[in-house]
């Protein structure tokens, strides 16, 4: 009993210098345009309508302040653990270190959970916009072969085709990835200046009011959430993804110095257009109407500009893509960590020679990520993203507050100012929002770690190679 004590709560003191290591080529700004290219997605372009029409109302705009401020205490709370532990594992990696191995294994299996099924959401938007564009140019695929099975088609392939092209590019390796994503990026921030140029002299102060016409926070007969706290733990999706910088920290060129860097800069250029964009689109067409599926682009032909909802569309196309890329970057990321310390199979975490990436792993979440996005419906797929990445916002935080107490800390890192007042207000803040979302989430939640503490104790407890270092 004692010996699996030791075993489970058994912490990494040291980042461990591993044979199989990753090229350093990334700087802080292909960083910042990593975390950019991962942020700006789904979330602005598709949520924003929804949650407005449904949730907040006007005040969507109030929701995004309050879901960026729960992410700027996580976001210091990252970047002070990615400064000082490094690691491409992310929140896994800084749980090994501030809580043992069990804590470890549980994050890093709600990140797997967390980035495999945003990936396969985001896949389907992009989906979504890309059928649009296709009846754009007079061409259609039929319904069977755009839905999934629950939506009355019979598969999403242009879903799945998004992710088999993304995993091609990610093979060939994290640079060349990096100046796709860059293009892309730029691509992406054309078509939201394009938006706010023009919705900018055609708002109508009156579409503002009521500005809060669902309240704070409260529950209907049927059991579906409303209210400005609602709305912020749904439009919480758009920021999902900074987190995702950290996991680059072992091809960083200079990663004590850059990831702080990238994690909050990309976070503060995302908040302040959220801001700007979500005030503009509600301030151009009435909230009630924003319930589509490309609200920008809706919101554009509204005030009868077609030709730029048009390029808005394509440029969407292009955003998503991004957001799938770098999402997808990170998984592996986190899978290579997992499996180079034993509690996932070695075979994940090999490097391949030629291209200096883990192409065994980009292959086998490229090929299960396409299923899932192939069969399984947007709605519920980005239900679950937001209570892993709360949950690991909320450990991350934690972890600060342990390592602080442990550890002596090196002068060269990152450090947040007023310890632990951000941890904390990190932790309270991220568990506020877990609150606000349906109960069903929490179920499929829990019964996610379930199968994860089985696995750990079936399978990861034997392999861990720091369970097999002496003491
Ligand atoms: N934040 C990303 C998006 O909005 C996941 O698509």
């Amino acid at each position: 009993m004692n010996n699996l004590f030791t075993k489970i709560f058994r912490k990494k003191y040291i980042h461990h210098k591993h044979p199989a290591h990753l090229k350093k080529c990334l700087s802080a700004i292909d960083l910042t345009f990593l975390g950019i290219g991962c942020i700006i997605g789904t979330g602005i372009f598709v949520l924003t309508g929804i949650a407005a029409a449904n949730q907040s109302g006007p005040a969507v705009t109030l929701s995004f302040i309050i879901s960026g401020f729960a992410c700027t205490f996580a976001a210091l709370s990252y970047a002070e653990l990615s400064s000082s532990i490094g690691g491409c594992g992310s929140a896994y990696g800084y749980s090994y270190v501030a809580f043992g191995e069990f804590f470890a294994w549980i994050m890093g299996w709600i990140l797997l959970m967390e980035y495999g099924m945003s990936i396969a959401a985001v896949a389907n938007g992009w989906s979504g916009y890309f059928n649009n564009a296709l009846v754009l140019m007079d061409i259609s695929l039929p319904e069977t072969l755009s839905k999934a099975p629950s939506l009355g088609g019979i598969v999403n392939l242009p879903a799945m085709l998004i992710i088999l092209i993304i995993m091609s590019l990610l093979i060939i390796g994290a640079k060349q990835s990096a100046i796709f994503n860059a293009v892309m990026v730029f691509i992406k921030l054309l078509t939201i200046t394009l938006f706010i140029a023009v919705a900018i002299f055609n708002v109508n102060p009156a579409n503002w009011y009521p500005f809060m016409p669902y309240g704070w926070f409260s529950t209907l007969p049927d059991g579906k959430t409303v209210g400005v706290l609602a709305g912020a733990s749904i439009v919480f999706f758009a920021y999902v993804g900074f987190d995702a910088v950290s996991t680059a920290a072992e091809e960083a060129i200079n990663p004590q110095r850059d990831l702080p860097r990238g994690i909050i800069g990309s976070l503060a250029f995302c908040t302040v257009i959220y801001i700007i964009v979500s005030l503009l689109l509600t301030g151009v067409v009435p909230y009630q109407e924003l319930n589509v599926s490309s609200p920008v682009a809706y919101a554009l032909q509204k005030i009868g500009f077609q030709w730029a909802s048009a390029v808005v569309s394509i440029g969407v196309i292009s955003g998503l893509t991004t957001v799938i890329l770098v999402l997808y970057y990170a998984l592996t990321r986190i899978i290579f960590a997992m499996s180079r310390d034993g509690l996932l199979p070695h075979t994940l975490s090999q490097v391949n020679k030629t291209t200096n990436t883990p192409v065994r792993v980009i292959i086998f979440c490229g090929l299960i990520i396409s299923l899932i996005a192939g069969f399984i419906p947007l709605g519920t797929l980005a239900e679950i993203v937001n209570i892993g990445t709360l949950a690991a916002f909320v450990i991350v935080s934690l972890g600060v507050i342990f390592i602080k107490k442990n550890h002596k800390n090196n002068k060269k890192t990152f450090k947040n100012k007023w310890h632990p007042l951000i941890p904390l207000l990190g932790i309270f803040s991220c568990s506020a929002l877990m609150c606000f979302l349906p109960g069903q989430t929490w179920i499929r939640f829990l019964i996610w770690v379930l199968i994860g503490i089985i696995f750990y104790f079936v399978y990861s407890i034997r392999q861990s190679h720091l369970n097999k270092e002496p003491a």
